[in-house]
């Protein structure tokens, strides 16, 4: 009995490692292959948050910088951060803080990122707008910018404050793509159904 419900459990492990979607970016200082960092997205399943998480070297001390997805995909290897097109905003909405609904931000902003007084910015954002998963809110195959400013969050009325929160200009970009083919988890998954044939063979034993 005990090894009927354990192997459902790892079961349960299987589908919750295949539903989980990765996704990298490697950020790299604007026209170069210069990279200041990777970072890794996550996401659950469609209706929880994506984690965003890494750490990016900069040159900008203690300061906020705008931090979006932008509408289109770069280079990989020698990111161009002007082709990144403008923020990702599949809904038309004016531009806003992190922390605000989807119906006063655009899908594409996350807000600033802070770096430390070595310049190092710790990145570990949750946000339940972005997806990784298909749908009109999808940030696969776009592109994340760091700005050379801070964003104001839309409402200061200085300068581009409405459309992109005067953030300024574009230090670095990368390419956001699935961590594989699928985006499955592979490494839990297999693991996963390695335990549960061998819980399924004990079954038969006993
Ligand atoms: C970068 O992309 C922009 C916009 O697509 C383009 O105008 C510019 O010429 C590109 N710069 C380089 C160096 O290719
Ligand atoms: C987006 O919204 C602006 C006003 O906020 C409007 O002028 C523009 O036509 C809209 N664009 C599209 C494609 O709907
Ligand atoms: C979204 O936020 C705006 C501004 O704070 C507010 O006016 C609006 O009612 C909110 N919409 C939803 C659906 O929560
Ligand atoms: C900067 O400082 C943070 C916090 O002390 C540390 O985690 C990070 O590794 C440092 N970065 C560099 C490049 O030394
Ligand atoms: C996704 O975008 C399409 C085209 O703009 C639109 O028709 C559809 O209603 C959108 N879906 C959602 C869930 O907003
Ligand atoms: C991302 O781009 C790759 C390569 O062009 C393509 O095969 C894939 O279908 C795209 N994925 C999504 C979700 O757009
Ligand atoms: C970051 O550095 C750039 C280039 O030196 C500078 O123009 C910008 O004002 C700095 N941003 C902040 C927020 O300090």
């Amino acid at each position: 009995m005990i090894f009927v419900l354990l192997a459902t459990i790892s079961l349960l492990f299987i589908h919750h490692g295949q539903c989980a979607m990765q996704a990298t970016a490697n950020v790299r200082l604007d026209g170069t292959s210069q990279s200041i960092g990777t970072l890794q997205f996550y996401q659950s399943d469609p209706s929880s948050a994506v984690k965003i998480t890494g750490a990016l070297t900069l040159s900008n001390i203690s300061s906020n910088l705008g931090f979006h997805v932008h509408a289109l995909g770069v280079s990989e290897s020698m990111p161009n951060c002007t082709a990144a097109g403008s923020h990702f905003n599949p809904y038309n909405t004016s531009h806003g803080p992190r922390e605000a609904n989807i119906t006063s931000r655009h899908v594409g902003d996350l807000g600033n990122i802070v770096t430390l007084a070595n310049g190092t910015a710790i990145i570990n954002i949750e946000d339940k707008i972005v997806q990784l998963y298909t749908s009109n809110q999808s940030i696969i195959n776009l592109s994340i910018v760091v700005h050379y400013g801070m964003d104001d969050g839309g409402s200061t009325g200085i300068k581009d404050s409405a459309t992109t929160g005067n953030a300024g200009g574009r230090v670095a970009c990368g390419l956001i793509k699935l961590a594989s083919s699928n985006g499955l988890m592979n490494k839990p998954t297999l693991s996963a159904l390695f335990l549960t044939i061998v819980l399924t063979f004990m079954m038969f034993l006993y």
